[in-house]
């Protein structure tokens, strides 16, 4: 038998990534490898990056030179950098930190074993080509190990917007979608794996256009299909674009019971004039017309959103009206960012706003967030919804799972992992809500 060997990956940004690690580690597992939670004990070290905001490269640098010492300790180590810093910095990466042998780009993992077998040779291995393959392919018949009752299953990737902040056009590259009779599989064997709730993901999830019977499948005739399988007990799609919402997918979230009444569709600012400027192709008034369709189609939906304050040229008007927006919109939850320059984006050229006024929009606009977040909390209590449990709680006896509008939700009970249950709502606390199991 080959010397089992020992991974650790370590992940950042967002859901795309993480699984994208588990798949990378799916992959390598073929090549002996097991993962660890120990980075001193590992053999293969993988750095998986996010470029999107913060100084990406330089975390990447310095957490490089953290592991300077393992190699010392360890003279066969063998470092990766994986992801998107990989896929936009990758030559200059190998030639800034010697330490480094290995990088590949997120179009490439199917790759990695093969390169893992030249680094482990003594070379070095670059891979940040744009395949047109499924990159997962290569992955379908591995060993069916059981898993937890969620899981995410990338079905897109790349994105054709361009807005001008964003590095996703670049480092991910064009919009690809895998086909549909792929991803049915997929799911089809996480469900006999213990699966109950898949969260398709894509850069543009609702872009999705994947080859499928009589021809291309939009994202709404994709849920359709993977609400026929049973066991799939519910079905998330993240993250959208408010030009792709079409009609099917907001009937879909009136009509397709497995849908959860969640959906994150980010809209930046509330500014026309920025959003001209982010080449959104969209507005204000657009996007609000567009989640009363939504609301019309599913009144209980849960809404999330992406906003960016101190956008070049941003004034405390266009700020106002991304308040004003927020207002309208009554979010159940958000993510909000400063907006950081991204080198090679159109908006990184142009006059920035200062640090300390972004600082303020940020924490403003997060205040307004977080009362209308706990707000739609509060307004679950007396409610019942459905609870997916996912592990035991921190008080004895205690189990956490996700309701249908993903909120956090505790309950004391005989109740086990990966069950289903009907949960009536009794409490709203600061991050998570208190719940009392109904009869199933
Ligand atoms: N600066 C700040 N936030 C950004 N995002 C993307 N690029 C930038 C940037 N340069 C945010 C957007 C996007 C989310 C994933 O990250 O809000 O929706
Ligand atoms: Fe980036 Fe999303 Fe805009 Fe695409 S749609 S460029 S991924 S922010």
């Amino acid at each position: 038998m080959a010397d089992v060997k020992k991974l650790y990956i370590k992940t950042y940004g967002c859901q795309m990534n993480v699984y994208d690690s588990e798949r990378m580690a799916e992959a390598m597992g073929g090549s002996g490898y097991v993962e660890t939670q120990d980075p001193a004990e590992a053999d293969m070290i993988l750095l998986n990056t996010c470029h999107i905001r913060e100084k990406a490269a330089e975390k990447v640098y310095s957490e490089l030179g953290r592991m300077k010492q393992l190699k010392l300790d360890k003279p066969d180590l063998k470092i990766g950098v994986t992801g998107c810093v990989a896929q936009a910095e990758g030559e200059e990466i190998m030639r800034r930190q010697p330490l480094v042998d290995l990088v590949v780009g997120p179009q490439s993992y199917h790759r990695l074993p093969e390169m893992e077998a030249r680094v482990r040779a003594g070379e070095k291995a670059l891979d940040t080509e744009f395949p047109i393959e499924d990159k997962f392919d290569t992955l379908r018949h591995r060993p069916k190990a059981r898993r937890g009752p969620t899981a995410f299953l990338t079905v897109q990737e790349g994105c054709d917007k361009f807005c001008a902040f964003c590095v996703v056009p670049y480092t991910r590259g064009a919009e690809v979608s895998r086909p549909a009779g792929r991803v049915l599989e997929e799911a089809r064997d996480l469900v006999e794996r213990g699966v109950r709730e898949i969260t398709l993901l894509g850069q543009n999830v609702n872009a999705y256009h994947g080859a499928g019977e009589g021809g291309d499948w939009g994202l709404a005739r994709l849920v359709w299909a993977l609400s026929e399988i049973d066991g799939l007990e519910r079905i998330r799609f993240t993250t959208s674009h408010p030009n792709d919402m079409d009609d099917d997918l907001i009937a879909a979230h009136g009509e397709c019971a497995k849908l959860m009444p969640y959906l994150h569709l980010p809209v930046q600012s509330g500014s026309d004039r920025i959003l001209k400027r982010m080449n959104r192709s969209h507005t204000a008034e657009s996007y609000l017309r567009l989640i009363e369709r939504i609301r019309a189609a599913r009144p209980d939906i849960l809404l999330s959103g992406d906003f960016i304050v101190g956008f070049p040229e941003e004034t405390d008007a266009d700020f106002q009206a991304t308040m004003e927006l927020i207002e309208a919109v009554n979010y159940g939850s958000a993510f909000s960012f400063k907006y950081s320059t991204r080198p090679g984006t159109p908006a990184a050229e142009r006059p920035q706003v200062p640090e300390e006024v972004k600082t303020e929009r940020l924490y403003r606009l997060q205040e307004l967030i977080t009362r209308q977040q706990r707000a739609a909390q509060d307004a679950m209590v007396g409610r019942r919804v459905g609870v997916l449990f996912e592990k035991a709680g921190r008080m004895p006896g205690q189990m956490v799972g996700k309701s249908d509008h993903l909120h956090a939700v505790h309950v004391t009970g005989d109740v086990a992992i990966g069950d289903l249950r009907q949960v009536e709502i009794i409490e709203s606390g600061p991050n998570s809500l208190a719940g009392r199991l109904l009869s199933s």
